[in-house]
């Protein structure tokens, strides 16, 4: 491992809309680290009731030296909140604050104010520029990178959104000091996934690592960081809009959707969801015969020590495996109505495959509580 690096730098290349992921104990309170974008009158926080009194006077004030006014707005908190009516709040704010075109977007938080942020950016006036600056494990390591932007809708996870790139992604990881433990599992279960899609050197050094990163052992952090941001930068610059190879990212999160959206949206975090998922998908892999139950054991291991739930929750009390198959066929991978999962299919490796229903019960059926 190296040693730590005051600030890592990772590029996420995609010609004119290339940007750097810059990787820090401290970069919100640094004027330097704001000092390149472009300058302008406006520019809007965007934050919600937990993050917000905790980060955002020390952003504003760093980047009062940048534009004239920086606007603040405070959304509610919550999965629940990822909606219609929560991306409107951020519309009525730039409008109300007469926002231009050059008016810059800041996103501080988690995943979720990132890809309402990112989504609303998108938008504005057919798109203004935006940053990232997420403050939760997982938001550091997988949302706050390549552009996915968007809201729920009740009857499917993420499906309203665009691709919409950042000008610059801020992991400041002195934020994660103040993030619950329940959000730090959270965000592991996004650590671990690269695992086993795309580097089995990074799924040991997860492994020998996981008490560090359950300490939130300073340097451990920052290298599950910039190592997670270097293979998603690595799969967004081969594939940004989800042609083929970004599929892989996302593994465990066919059957995590269905558990969010199943459960509610908040009920079990995105994280929970997707590690347990990870777990089922690895099942499924194994049914189909493409990998062994050595495999299957060794993921759920991490997972559980990741303290991320390992058994899935019964969706119906009537017919479980039939309420996953229906709510998993809302999945944007899904295709003519077959749904289409992220299977393990070798060392570091994943792909794209249907599986057929009966099937598909078996390991919902195995799986689930
Ligand atoms: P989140 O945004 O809800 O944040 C989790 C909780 O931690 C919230 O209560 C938040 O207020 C709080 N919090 C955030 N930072 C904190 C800090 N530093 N200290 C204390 N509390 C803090 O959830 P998340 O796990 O960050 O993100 C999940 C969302 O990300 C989901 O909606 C998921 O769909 C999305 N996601 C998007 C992508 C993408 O590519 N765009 C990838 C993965 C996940
Ligand atoms: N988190 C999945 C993706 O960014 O594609």
């Amino acid at each position: 491992m190296q040693a730590l690096n005051p600030t890592q730098r990772v590029q996420i290349d995609l010609g004119d809309r290339s940007y750097t992921i810059l990787i820090a104990p401290t970069l919100i309170g640094e004027t330097s680290t704001f000092a390149t974008l472009p300058a302008g009158n406006s520019a809007l926080i965007v934050t919600n009731v937990t993050v917000g009194p905790l980060y955002a006077q020390r952003l504003q004030a760093s980047l009062q030296t940048r534009y004239q006014v920086v606007h603040l707005l405070t959304l509610p908190d919550g999965e629940s909140f990822k909606n219609w009516e929560t991306l409107n709040l951020i519309f009525d704010a730039l409008l109300k604050h007469g926002c231009d075109r050059k008016t810059v977007l800041f996103a501080l938080g988690g995943g979720v104010v990132g890809d309402m942020t990112g989504y609303a950016a998108a938008s504005y006036m057919r798109g203004v520029p935006f940053v990232q600056v997420p403050t939760t494990l997982l938001a550091q390591v997988d949302s706050s990178v390549g552009g996915k932007t968007g809201i729920n809708h009740p009857l499917g996870k993420n499906m309203v959104g665009a691709f919409y790139q950042p000008l610059r992604v801020v992991c400041d990881l002195g934020t994660l000091k103040t993030l619950p433990a329940r959000e730090l599992s959270a965000g592991l279960a996004e650590v671990i996934k690269y695992g086993p899609i795309a580097d089995l050197v990074f799924w040991d050094w997860i492994e020998l690592n996981l008490d560090r990163l359950l300490a939130r052992d300073a340097e451990a952090l920052a290298y599950a960081v910039r190592r997670s941001c270097e293979i998603k930068a690595w799969v967004v610059g081969q594939d940004e809009r989800e042609a083929g190879l970004r599929a892989i990212l996302n593994f465990g999160h066919t059957f995590g959707h269905a558990i969010e959206a199943g459960m509610g949206y908040g009920k079990w975090l995105h994280g929970e969801a997707v590690g347990c998922g990870m777990v089922m998908a690895a099942e499924l892999s194994r049914e189909l015969g493409l990998v062994d139950a050595v495999f299957v054991q060794r993921l759920r291991k991490l997972v559980q020590r990741a303290g991320l739930p390992v058994i899935g929750p019964r969706l119906c009390a009537v017919d479980n495996a039939s309420r996953y198959l229906e709510l998993m066929r809302v999945d944007k991978k899904s295709e003519g109505g077959e749904i289409r999962f992220v299977v393990i299919d070798g060392p570091s490796h994943a792909t794209l495959r249907s599986a057929p229903d009966a099937l598909v019960r078996q390991v919902v059926d195995a799986c689930c509580a």
